[in-house]
């Protein structure tokens, strides 16, 4: 099976306003949406929207926001049989501002996927072993990701952690090199590195001390700025796409989704880059979380118009 997806499933309450309100303030806004959200779970749509098959493990809450989740994946075309309803948890949600700009911030109250362990890789454990490609983020627990990556990699599949959010103490050594490849934002690889990249001659330098902790490829997202990325055969930056953006919220996601789909399909790192930074850029011009993952046509338009 060629996409595995472990990883956080909520529920976005989204406002939509001139500007972000400081502390302390409030703010007339100018209208909200209840979404499909959650970084796992965006991945996945991201991936399935794009045609190739996928499977989502993860877990939710036995209530309202649950069944949502649940009946908005079936729409979409995403199986959910990979997804435990937990009792005892609540669905995960997060509050989410967006501007004028595109620009967001997010809260997450991570609920069912914070409960998330063993069980839940024991559970899906041929899921993992049969992925070619599986995709993680930190919105679950590191242990049980990481319990999930060894399967994956011990039957020769390869695994992008998309360290988001990234821990402010950075990783313990060893576990980068549970991963094949890392996919930090400027932020993400400030904590993960001690450099915050400009430019791509700053992300090279970055890319260097990633690799150093052992995980064999970094792609480094500078935002609006473009994607630099490295391996041990080869390196290089892809110059940002130029698209009407309104809503920035799961652009990194469907980035994640686009590169996992082109990795699998067996596309060399740079182009495979290419690919995920068109679908990262489509994913800004519609509002939404999940509901922003652009079609296959629609990536292949913007490729080729360059
Ligand atoms: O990356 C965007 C996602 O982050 C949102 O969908 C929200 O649920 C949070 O997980």
């Amino acid at each position: 099976m060629p996409i595995a997806v472990f990883g956080s499933i909520n529920i976005d309450l989204t406002a939509y306003g001139t500007r972000l309100p400081r502390p302390g303030e409030t703010l007339h806004g100018s209208r909200y949406a209840l979404g499909l959200g959650g970084k796992g779970c965006n991945q996945a749509v991201a991936a399935a929207r794009l045609g190739i098959e996928t499977t989502l493990v993860g877990r939710i809450g036995r209530d309202e926001f649950g069944a949502k989740a649940l009946g908005e994946l079936r729409t979409l075309g995403v199986p959910t049989s990979g997804i435990y309803e937990d009792p005892e948890s609540d669905t995960g949600i997060a509050v989410i501002g967006v501007d004028a700009e595109a620009q967001n911030c997010i809260t997450v109250i991570g609920g069912a996927n914070m409960a998330i362990d063993g069980s839940d890789v024991h559970r899906a454990a041929a899921t993992f072993a049969v992925a070619d490609i599986l995709l993680l983020q930190m919105e679950i627990p590191l242990q049980a990701a990481l319990m999930a990556a060894d399967h994956t990699r011990q039957t020769g599949g390869r695994v992008i952690l998309d360290p988001a959010p990234a821990p402010s103490e950075g990783y313990a050594p060893g576990v980068l090199a549970r991963i094949d490849v890392i996919t930090p934002n400027e932020t993400e690889t400030e904590l993960l590195t001690g450099l915050k990249p400009t430019n791509p001659e700053e992300a090279a330098e970055a890319a260097c001390k990633l690799r150093a902790q052992g995980v064999a490829a970094a792609v480094v997202k500078l935002g609006a700025a473009g994607v630099y990325f490295q391996d041990a055969e080869s390196g290089g930056f892809i110059a940002p796409f130029k698209v009407d953006s309104i809503d920035s919220v799961a652009a990194g996601d469907c980035f994640n989704g686009g590169l996992a789909t082109a990795l699998a399909e067996g596309k060399p790192l740079g182009d495979a880059v290419r690919f995920a930074a068109a679908c990262g850029a489509l994913s800004t011009t519609k509002r939404g979380a999940s509901a922003s993952a652009p079609t296959r046509e629609e990536v292949d338009r913007l490729l080729a118009r360059g």
